[in-house]
């Protein structure tokens, strides 16, 4: 099977290419990716020499052509994925989201490939704290940042290019990841990072936000499974019943890497910040039989650190740039 993977070179993405190399022998993998701020082509070093790697934009079709009509598969992973960049400038977020997801929509239409789409809860909004609903696959669409409305635009398009066209397509929404290979712009190897540099934890408002975190590669190996077993037109919640708030997470942090559980700092919160995300996986669960392996999100978490703190030639080059930039934000 030749699979596409747009984003390869981004933190779900790559570890998407390790786990399929190693874990689907005789699958060829095509990475399509720009490499903007966030695509990292030190991500995929170590298997260089087993996939074809073409820099290039999702939203351009004269370079997604080719590359559609020669896959049996594409995954779509490309995205502009930060929530606080989409507050600083969500133009790029209207083009690669909603015209690289248009593009590639158009792309497989043409040559009928089969198509799986990436997508996150944040389309759903946020539940308050007391709510003990969790999001569905039914949950009506409210996003509340230029992320997630452009990412709650692109799941609209694939449903009506599926409605309308008849494209081989399915949607996946997943809560929060972690794990190796994420950029230190994100909140959790911010944390680690920070510790590393000596630096204090930087909770945004009161740290009661709560997010559903689940470790990347349980994310993908459910992208597979819906892709093996999932049905063509639908929507899968993906989420590993990982609910907890950010000052917890931060007090995991620092207790794993030795330090007293209160030294953080609060810092400005985030404009519109969404209060609580929880997924209801049962759909995925019941369809396709996956379940997580990642049951112990302490485990999770004191694997990633031991993985910041072996590969930082990998996030050093990132993380000036990245302080900066929030440092003018006062975060
Ligand atoms: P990331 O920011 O780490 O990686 C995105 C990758 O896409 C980078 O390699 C970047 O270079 C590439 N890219 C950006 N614009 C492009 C363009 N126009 N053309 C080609 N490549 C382009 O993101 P991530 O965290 O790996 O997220 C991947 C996908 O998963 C996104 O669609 C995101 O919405 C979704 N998602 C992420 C999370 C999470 O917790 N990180 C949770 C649920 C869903
Ligand atoms: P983030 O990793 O940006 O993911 P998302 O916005 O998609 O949920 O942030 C996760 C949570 O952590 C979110 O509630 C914002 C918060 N946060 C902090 O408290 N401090 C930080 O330094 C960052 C980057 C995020």
């Amino acid at each position: 099977m030749k699979v596409l993977v747009t984003g390869g070179a981004g933190f779900i993405g790559a570890n998407f290419v390790h786990q399929t190399l190693s874990e689907r022998p005789g699958t060829q993998v095509t990475v399509l990716d720009k490499l903007t701020y966030a695509g990292n082509p030190a991500s995929l070093d170590d298997v260089r020499d087993q996939i074809v790697f073409v820099q290039g934009d999702v939203a351009d079709a004269e370079v997604v052509d080719p590359l559609v009509a020669d896959a049996d598969l594409v995954v779509h992973f490309a995205a502009e994925s930060h929530n606080d960049n989409s507050l600083l400038d969500p133009s790029p977020f209207i083009q690669t989201n909603l015209v690289g997801t248009f593009t590639l929509l158009e792309a497989v239409r043409r040559h009928h490939v089969r198509y799986h789409h990436i997508s996150t809860d944040e389309v759903y909004g946020d539940l308050e704290l007391d709510d003990p609903s969790r999001f569905t696959p039914t949950t009506p669409y409210n996003p509340s940042s230029p992320y997630s409305s452009s990412k709650a635009g692109s799941d609209l398009l694939v449903r009506a290019w599926v409605r309308s066209f008849g494209v081989e397509a399915t949607i996946s929404n997943c809560s929060n990841n972690y794990g190796p290979y994420q950029h230190v712009e994100k909140f959790i190897p911010r944390q680690i990072t920070n510790l590393i540099d000596g630096v204090h934890p930087k909770l945004y408002g009161a740290g009661e936000n709560v997010r559903d975190w689940i470790h990347v590669l349980d994310h993908n190996r459910a992208v597979w499974a819906i892709i093996d077993k999932g049905r063509i037109g639908e929507t899968y919640l993906i989420g590993a019943d990982g609910e907890m708030n950010n000052k917890h997470v931060v007090e995991m942090i620092l207790e794993l890497m030795g330090y007293a559980t209160n030294d953080y700092k609060h810092v400005n919160d985030r404009p519109g910040h969404d209060m609580r995300y929880a997924i209801d996986s049962s759909k995925l669960r019941a369809e396709t039989g996956w379940a997580p392996q990642f049951t112990s999100f302490r485990d999770g978490l004191a694997d990633t650190i031991e993985w910041y703190r072996n590969n930082e030639a990998w996030w050093r080059p990132q993380k000036e740039a990245t302080e900066t930039k929030y440092s003018k934000q006062g975060q």
